[in-house]
This record gives structure tokens, C-alpha cells and sequence, in this order.
């Protein structure tokens, strides 16, 4: 990096966190934020943080900035600005305005339908303001908007720290992962995760597929799911994956024993089958033991981990038990130096955490659709602008 005292820099953040009441109820993402701005106001920079929030299609109160500067401001412990636009007159006097060192929060970016449109003058408009662009918001890359993609083609651009943090931890986990690699995905619906299962497939040794989407796997091999959640009209398409994962030398898991009950309802009466018995008005709401321990011990014949969706219905007690217990294993196995391991996505963060095993993990990344898009194997326009257009 160059000099940077005085010198203005735009850093994309992604401060699209949730909120409950006007406060931010998980930090996570602005802690990832903050080693990247630390080190260029420590170098004397001008801070200017760039990021949308929610999906607004203009000038959307509910969907300000504003709070995000004291919420960020706590969590990197130095004054954080605001000001009330991203781009013209007031934002070029405020920046001007600015001392070396200083770190100010602009207003979303898409209040501005430039932003989305990845339209040159809007991306003009912001590139006025500064003398470099840092990209340091992974989970906002495969966006290519205006400041996640737009810009780094007209300034001098950078990767921030959480982005090459992020990027180091995914390639290694399947870039050129160690094998025998194993591939947890679970969650409701297979539709939501098609090309995430097509690609990978053929790309990991074991496929362990969980929560609601096993269903449907199951039902396609013609096991009875009774009222479980089910995409049956997927089935020729589920058949097509396995039949890839035949062809690719992959081992799908799919449950052979799990939880039932009659009701979705925390602690609703339930009781643990074998998928062959699970009565026509019993829902399948997660693995049982044995379709546990046999993951585990599959899992610790491998050296990687790539984690998307909870096993069950994780969010209801006691059907959280097969995610808590296998998250366990993985925590477990990479503590013990043997498992490179690396889970996301915004329900798998909230299933490692509530196992207790967030930390064990050896990378947990903060993004949502980015993770699922890399997961595809897609290149993601953010990261893919950072690279032809770096410095
Ligand atoms: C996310 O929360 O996954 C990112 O901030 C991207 O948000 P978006 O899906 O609204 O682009």
C-alpha cells in the first residue's frame, strides 16, 4: 500500500447486519471490519465506508446508515462520523472536512439506483471522493455493484483484510483442499441449493446431506416421508445428482434413521425410526444418533470440511441435537489439528454458535449468498474486478 496519510480511502464494508429495534443484535460482521479500518486510520487515511443495507430501491429511511456509526464505533472503540448521502456536494464538504485518521459511515449506497445498476457516473460520483478503493466485504462480492465492483476498476484497489482472510480460508478449503474432503449441507428446501449440490459433487469425496432436503433425496429413492417437508416434484433432479455422484467417485449420506413428530413445535412428543418406518402423519425434524455417529466416523477419514445448513430443525429444541452433535465432531476434530475446516452462511453461523463450536471451526465466514455462490463454483464479480483491476 502507499502512503496514506491525508489520502482519502474508500473501503466497501458489508454493515448489512441484523437489527432488532434500531440496534444491531449480531456484531459479527462489523468486527470483521474493523482490522482493515484500524490499519488505514492508524496510517492517517480518511476512512469513507461504503455499504448498502436491507434492499432498498431509493431513499428509504428504515434503511439509513445512521445507526450503524455509534453501533461500529463501539465494537472499533475510536469516533465514527456519518454523513447523510454517499455521493455529491455535502459528502465532498464533509470529506474534505475530514482530519488524517478520521473514519466517517456514508448513507447506503443503495439509496442511489446507480449502485445496483453498476451505472459509470454513479461509480464516477463515488470515485471522486477518494484516492484508493479497499474491498474488505466478501460477503457482498458476487454483487457487481458500483462500490463492490465498479470502482475497482477506476481507482487504485485493494483487497482488505477480512477479504483476503476469507479468500485464503476458501481456497484452501476447496481450491485445493487436502482430501479426502468432506461437504455438509443441510437446510429446507434442495431448490435453494441445486447448483451448490451439482458442483460439488464433483469436487469432494463425501456428500452429507441433512434437514429438509434429505427428504427430498430420500422420497426420490422412494422411501414413504410421510407429511415431512418434501420437494417431490424433484426428484428426477435429485436422481441426476446422485447419478453425477456415482460417476465422480463421491459418497452422498443421506439420514437412515431420524427424529419424528407429529407436530412442528418445540419438544413436540417425538421419537427416533429408522427412514423406512416413518408413519403417513409423522414429519421427519432430524437425524438420529446412529445417522450421526456414522457421519462422524466418516468425518474423521477426512481433511477438509465445507459446511452450508443446519442437519434439522435446529432452532427448536430437541431437534437441533444431530446439528449440535456433528458441529461437535467437526469443533472437535479440528482443534485436534486433524480436520481444515470451514462452515457458512447466516443459519450454519447460528447452529455452530449455538453448539458452542464457532471458534472450534477453523474459518467461519460471515457471508450468506457469497458463500452458497462460491460454493457453486461461480467467481464472484467482486473479487474478480480486485484482481484485474489491483494496483
Ligand atoms: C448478505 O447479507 O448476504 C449481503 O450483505 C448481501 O446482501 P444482498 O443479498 O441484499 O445483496
Amino acid at each position: 500500500m502507499p502512503d496514506l496519510a491525508g489520502k482519502a480511502v474508500l473501503v466497501r464494508v458489508d454493515l448489512n447486519v441484523p437489527m432488532s429495534n434500531g440496534y444491531v443484535s449480531d456484531a459479527t460482521r462489523l468486527s470483521a471490519a474493523v482490522p482493515t479500518i484500524a490499519a488505514l486510520s492508524d496510517r492517517g487515511a480518511k476512512v469513507l465506508l461504503l455499504s448498502h443495507f436491507g434492499r432498498p430501491k431509493s431513499v428509504d429511511a428504515s434503511c439509513t446508515m445512521a445507526p450503524l456509526a455509534p453501533a461500529l464505533s463501539d465494537v472499533l472503540r475510536r469516533p465514527v462520523a456519518f454523513v447523510g448521502d454517499c455521493v455529491g456536494p455535502t459528502v465532498e464538504a464533509a470529506v474534505a472536512a475530514m482530519a488524517a485518521g478520521d473514519v466517517m459511515v456514508l448513507e447506503n449506497t443503495r439509496f442511489h439506483t446507480g449502485e445496483q445498476a453498476n451505472d459509470p457516473a454513479f461509480v464516477a460520483e463515488l470515485a471522486k471522493l477518494g484516492d484508493f478503493y479497499v474491498n474488505d466485504a466478501f460477503s457482498a462480492a458476487h454483487r457487481a455493484h458500483a462500490s463492490t465492483e465498479g470502482l475497482a476498476h477506476v481507482l487504485p484497489a485493494f483487497a482488505g483484510r477480512s477479504m483476503e482472510a476469507e479468500l485464503a480460508a476458501l481456497e484452501k478449503a476447496l481450491g485445493k483442499p487436502e482430501h479426502p474432503v468432506a461437504a455438509v449441507v443441510g437446510g429446507a428446501k434442495v431448490s435453494s441449493k441445486l447448483d451448490v449440490l451439482t458442483h460439488l459433487v464433483t469436487q469432494v469425496d463425501h456428500l452429507m446431506i441433512g434437514g429438509g432436503m434429505a427428504n427430498t433425496f430420500l422420497a426420490a429413492r422412494g422411501v414413504d416421508v410421510g407429511k415431512s417437508l418434501c420437494e417431490h416434484d424433484l426428484a428426477p433432479t435429485v436422481l441426476d445428482i446422485l447419478k453425477r455422484a456415482e460417476a465422480a467417485g463421491c459418497t452422498v449420506h443421506l439420514p437412515y434413521d431420524v427424529v419424528v413428530a407429529k407436530q412442528f413445535a418445540a419438544n413436540a412428543p417425538h421419537r427416533t425410526c429408522n427412514v423406512h418406518e416413518v408413519a403417513a402423519d409423522e414429519m421427519i425434524l432430524d437425524l438420529g444418533e446412529a445417522a450421526v455417529e456414522a457421519l462422524g466416523d466418516a468425518l474423521k477419514t477426512c481433511r477438509t470440511l465445507v459446511w452450508n445448513g443446519p442437519l434439522g430443525a435446529f432452532e427448536m429444541e430437541p431437534f437441533d441435537a444431530g446439528t449440535v452433535a456433528l458441529a461437535r465432531i467437526g469443533g472437535a476434530l479440528t482443534q485436534s489439528g486433524g480436520l481444515l475446516s470451514v462452515a457458512g452462511g447466516g443459519d450454519t453461523v447460528a447452529a455452530l454458535n449455538h453448539a458452542g463450536v464457532g471458534s472450534q471451526f477453523t474459518y467461519v465466514s460471515t457471508a450468506g449468498g457469497a458463500f452458497l455462490e462460491w460454493m457453486e463454483g461461480k467467481a464472484l464479480p467482486g473479487v474478480e474486478a480486485l484482481k484485474r483491476g489491483r494496483a
